[in-house]
């Protein structure tokens, strides 16, 4: 879930600092700035000693692809709210020589799972146990996919690529504010587990903000990958770890689902915006059907002369996400598992009909599972990279909650994951971030979860327009979306376009979420007098970390404000 809002310098959030109690400065050395510019490479993540772990990738001769691999690993030891081992992930990336890839290396569901697993005796879902500890946990996707990814678009071996990140395990990082801040606001959801007190805890109390948090046991895991690669995380001494940790705090993943793990290479989603080419990731993630969904609604509209903030402009958007979403629940799924009509969904001639039913004057009837043409056979964190010679990758990871299950895998030195709460447990029961889904997203052995998570890159002139993508449960695709509006339609510069604030509707909650000053208050009154309904306060929608590549070549990174991290260039 969207944790305490996070901002890392003076004047970047004044809203959020205030729950945060003021602003810290990073460590000097490290890179700390919210956008960045330059003409060679450009990195940007929610972890300041992650953006300087890729940056360096990038200055030793890596690929953006190389630097992908590093920044991931350094996230896993410096970000644990939701850097992994332990989690999955997706990567789209676009190779400056026009090759395009969208790896899949989402968790999947234990062999054991089946579809009433988190269902107490009388049908209730047992929140906890989907929710919490060893017993959520998918398996990993995380170190397969990486190493994926490094076979197949690197260049640098992946034991140089996993130095940094075993360095900083061993040596120990300081605690930032965002850290401490996590650490503090989930102490409940982490307390129970020995295994986690015994890294994240000094005292009897979470690490404070300046001390150091040292993982030994991190390093170890990590060091057998970088000499394994896949092997050294799926077999061998961690995977006897994992099995064992599983079988001893009630968890479902064995010895045999490791083995099995594979993550698998797809073609990635594509569409059409404005004269833009959208590169999006098919499912099992929901974003970039929904995105493709929801600017195909809105492509006839001229939204620029509506104006940002307007009534009119806003009612359009969430009229569009109103229908994205209602799809999202039910149609999308594990495309190995459920056939998902992927070319009906993203069709124009589907929006067009969609659109039939969307007023502009007020809100209009949503109907839920409305066909999409013919069946076909069938705390999360994101970083984008540009490297010199124009290759791109935005990767987006999760181990779901922050924290994911709260609970450390002993011995192994990670979190694992809450993933199978991304799962619906029960049709129709919202999930912690109030999504619902069907049969399409119902829990089967292997099967990986629907995930919103939406890197995203959008082409202009067969060359890199925008890299993006966010944490933000379901309203990661909001965000995408809203970001991508306010550079193409809105003609706003990346930093603004990141910035201004963002509004969501999921269709279920009926109601629509909004950031501070989203909402003007005339503004407001007129949605309301359209038959609009709202959250019942603000809320942060999306941490969003983009790169714009500008006409003349040079790169403009922005970590978003909302987010810890930092932008910069080679
Ligand atoms: O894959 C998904 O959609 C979720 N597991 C993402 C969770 C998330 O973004 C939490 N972050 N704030």
């Amino acid at each position: 879930m969207i944790g305490p809002a996070r901002c890392s310098a003076p004047g970047r959030c004044a809203w959020l600092l205030l729950l945060l109690g003021g602003p810290i400065a990073a460590p000097a050395a490290l890179p700390n700035d919210m956008v960045a510019r330059g003409r060679a490479g450009v990195v940007v993540t929610a972890e300041p000693h992650a953006t300087e772990v890729g940056l360096q990738v990038l200055r030793d001769g890596g690929n953006a692809v190389d630097a992908a691999v590093a920044v991931a690993l350094a996230l896993a030891v410096t970000h644990p709210q939701a850097g992994n081992l332990g989690g999955g992930g997706f990567m789209v990336v676009r190779m400056a020589d026009g090759r395009c890839s969208a790896l899949d290396f989402r968790e999947k569901a234990p062999g054991s799972a089946h579809q009433d697993m988190y269902l107490r005796a009388d049908g209730t879902v047992d929140t906890d146990k989907v929710q919490s500890g060893a017993s959520a946990a998918g398996v990993p996707g995380s170190p397969a996919g990486l190493a994926l990814a490094l076979q197949k678009y690197g260049s640098k071996p992946l034991r140089e690529l996993a130095a940094p990140a075993i360095r900083l395990a061993r040596t120990g990082i300081p605690v930032d504010q965002f850290l401490a801040a996590s650490l503090q606001a989930e102490r409940k959801a982490l307390e129970r587990f020995e295994s986690t007190r015994a890294i994240f805890w000094r005292d009897g109390k979470p690490l404070q903000q300046g001390e150091l948090l040292v993982q030994a046991d991190l390093a170890a895991t990590l060091e057998r990958f970088a000499d394994g690669g896949a092997a050294g995380f799926y077999g061998g001494r961690t995977a006897e770890l994992i099995a064992a940790h599983m079988q001893q705090h009630g968890g479902f993943v064995t010895a045999q689902d490791l083995q099995g793990y594979a993550p698998v290479e797809r073609e990635p989603l594509r569409g059409s915006y404005r004269g833009c080419e959208i590169i999006g990731m098919p499912p099992p993630s929901s974003g970039g059907i929904a995105l493709l969904e929801m600017l195909n609604l809105l492509e006839p509209y001229d939204l620029r002369a509506l104006g940002f903030g307007s009534s009119q402009y806003i009612h359009l958007l969430t009229e569009a996400m109103r229908r994205a979403y209602a799809d999202r629940a039910r149609w999308l799924g594990d495309p190995d598992h459920y056939a998902v009509p992927v070319a009906g969904l993203v069709g124009k001639e589907y929006a067009n009909k969609l659109r039939a039913s969307m007023r502009t004057d007020r809100v209009s009837e949503v109907a839920p599972g409305l066909p999409p043409g013919a069946h076909e056979s069938d705390d999360t964190t994101h970083f984008s990279i540009v490297d010199a010679a124009g290759n791109a990758v935005a990767c987006t990871t999760t181990i779901n909650s922050t924290f994911g299950a709260g609970e450390v895998c002993a011995g192994a030195g990670f979190l694992l994951n809450n993933e199978m709460d991304d799962f619906s447990a029960k049709p129709g029961v919202p999930n912690q971030f109030g999504l619902v889904g069907g049969r399409a997203n119902a829990i089967a052995k292997d099967k990986r979860m629907l995930s919103s998570m939406t890197p995203t890159i959008v082409l202009k002139d067969g060359k890199p327009l925008l890299v993006l993508g966010a944490p933000g449960g379901g309203r990661i695709i909001t965000a995408v979306l809203q970001v991508l509006l306010n550079v193409v339609d809105h003609g706003m510069d990346l930093e603004t376009a990141v910035r201004a604030p963002r509004v969501h509707h999921q269709w279920q909650p009926p109601w629509l979420s909004y950031e501070p000053l989203a909402l003007a208050p005339e503004v407001r009154d007129r949605l309301a007098a359209m038959g609009h309904t709202f959250a019942d306060a603000p809320m942060a929608i999306g941490r969003v970390q983009a790169i714009a590549v500008l006409g003349d070549g040079e790169r403009v990174a922005v970590c978003d404000h909302r987010s810890g991290g930092a932008a910069g260039a080679q």
